[in-house]
């Protein structure tokens, strides 16, 4: 399965910092000449941060878009087009870091084992990605209005993998991690603009919706609306109902 990047889209993105844990770069605390690697770096911006703590990072994103932008954007920082089910380094890095991706890799015992493999020992793999319950609103009113339309919802072009605490932490352990930390907790994110919510499916449920016409997806769009406004639509604002799972392991 493969989702297209709309690189412009993306990077429209804000950056929300939670209540938890503040920026998840203050987690990985970037040493001077650390080698770093950054799993899913989109368009480059977390990488840029990194770099400018004195860290050496290096971006990887399967979507090539989101490379060449990043690239564009910061000619400095080595950035490659590369899936990490597929990464075949070996302990090279002090550190991994990744925000934001790792939800969209549902081969996630594969995308564990090459990150662990890439780590020097003692190594830490930082990252945040959407966790058990993530915009559970936003997929339950998609299922919704596909139902009331009369539309087949496809599990299978369900693109995320929402994983509970526990079935990560088993994961990490399993391929030899110990967990220093790990938490799930509810961030509540802003969709910018009025049109928000129509944006965010815009960009993010095209998988889901691949087997339908533009106006069924328009009439999708349109119904979710109706449906999530009393709850995620104030002040003129979307909110929606981001959960996060978040932890620091170490390469034994
Ligand atoms: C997330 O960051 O949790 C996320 C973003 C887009 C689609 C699904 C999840």
């Amino acid at each position: 399965m493969t989702t297209k990047w709309n690189a412009n889209l993306y990077d429209q993105k804000h950056g929300f910092v939670s209540k938890f844990g503040g920026s998840l770069v203050d987690l990985l605390a970037p040493q001077k000449n650390e080698e770093i690697l950054d799993v899913g770096c989109g368009t480059g911006d977390l990488a840029h941060e990194i770099a400018a703590l004195g860290a050496k990072i290096q971006g990887i994103d399967a979507s090539h878009d989101m490379i060449i932008a990043a690239q564009q954007k910061y000619p400095d920082i080595t950035f490659h087009t590369m899936d990490a089910t597929v990464l075949n380094m070996t302990n090279q890095f002090d550190a991994v870091f990744s925000n934001a991706a790792l939800h969209w890799m549902k081969q996630p015992d594969d995308v564990i084992r090459n990150i662990y493999n890439v780590l020097k020992q003692g190594g830490r793999f930082v990252a945040e990605m959407g966790g058990h319950g993530n915009i559970a609103s936003i997929v339950w009113a998609l299922q919704k209005c596909m139902e009331e339309l009369k539309l087949s919802y496809i599990e299978d072009y369900f693109p995320w993998y929402f994983p509970t605490l526990e079935e990560y932490q088993s994961k990490l352990e399993g391929a030899g991690f110990t967990v220093e930390m790990i938490t799930l907790y509810e961030r509540p994110t802003p969709l910018l603009g009025e049109d928000g919510l129509r944006n965010w499916l815009k960009m993010f449920s095209n998988n889901m919706l691949k087997h339908l016409s533009k106006t069924e997806k328009e009439q999708i769009d349109a119904k979710c609306e109706k449906l999530l406004q009393s709850k995620f639509y104030q002040n003129h604002q979307w909110v929606a109902d981001y959960c996060r799972l978040r932890f620091v392991a170490i390469k034994k």
